[in-house]
């Protein structure tokens, strides 16, 4: 894939995950931040794992934005609506945004194994709600550990995508498989993303539980339904 990826709200621990195993990948990352130089600090981190040779850059978000055509959202679900409401002019017309955001109800207080309810149905809804139109919208990569994303050991854990675009899926279906062991999985219908986000509030609670990093795995599945991973 030759377009690089704009990572909005990129400086926190699930942005920078993803952009150091993309980056591995040989993709172009731009961070996004609020602040210039916050992205470029993050930047230059994932440069010094990666190697000189990394294609990632910082940019303050709307010029990230106006960068790419292929977004990935990583911010707290308390800044999200905010942040798109900003972005709206910044955002190119035919844009595919990945949506991670989970409705956490830590992101406004409370506890990080309990989700809000959002108006729309999920996070993902609320995005697509608010992005311009024609800008396909995706959730993907919510039961993915940060810590286990910005660790050097394989991800055990499958990315189930939903987006009501179909090429949209495809995009982000192939850069989930990107990253090690990981296994792209068509989830269906945007819709879907509420349940989807929720498993990651149950997760975190496993996690914290268990004292563990534990992820998510779909069995039984056609081998045509895995896209990566080893079992592919
Ligand atoms: N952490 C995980 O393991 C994980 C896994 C899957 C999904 N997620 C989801 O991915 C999203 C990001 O997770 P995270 O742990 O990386 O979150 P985070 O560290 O709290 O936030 C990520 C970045 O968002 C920006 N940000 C914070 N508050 C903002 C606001 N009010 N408005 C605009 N930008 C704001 C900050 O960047 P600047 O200050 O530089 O702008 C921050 O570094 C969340 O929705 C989370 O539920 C996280």
């Amino acid at each position: 894939m030759s377009r690089p990826i704009a990572i909005i709200g990129g400086t926190g621990p699930a942005g920078t995950g993803l952009a150091l195993r993309w980056a591995r990948a040989g993709e172009t990352i731009i961070i996004g931040s609020r602040d210039a130089a916050r992205a470029q600090g993050a930047a230059e981190t994932i440069r010094q794992r990666v190697g000189a040779n990394a294609g990632v850059s910082g940019l303050e978000n709307s010029a990230a934005c106006a960068a790419s055509d292929l977004l990935m959202l990583t911010v707290p679900f308390a800044g999200q609506a905010e942040l798109l409401k900003q972005l709206k002019n910044a955002i190119r017309a035919g844009s595919i945004l990945i949506d991670a955001t989970v409705p956490l109800a830590a992101s406004v207080g409370g506890r990080a194994s309990r989700t809000l309810g959002v108006w729309q149905g999920s996070a993902a809804q609320q995005t697509a709600e608010l992005v311009p139109k024609g800008v396909s919208v995706v959730a993907a990569f919510h039961n993915v550990s940060a810590d286990v994303l910005s660790s050097d050991d394989d991800v055990d854990c499958d990315v189930i995508v939903c987006s009501d675009d179909p090429r949209a899926t495809e995009v982000a279906m192939e850069l989930a498989a990107k990253i090690p062991r990981v296994r792209a999985i068509d989830g269906g219908k945007l819709e879907n993303a509420r349940i989807v986000e929720q498993i990651t509030a149950l997760l975190i609670g496993l996690n914290i539980r268990h004292k563990g990093h534990g992820g998510v795995r779909i069995t039984g599945l056609p081998p045509s339904a895995y896209h990566g991973g080893p079992a592919s």
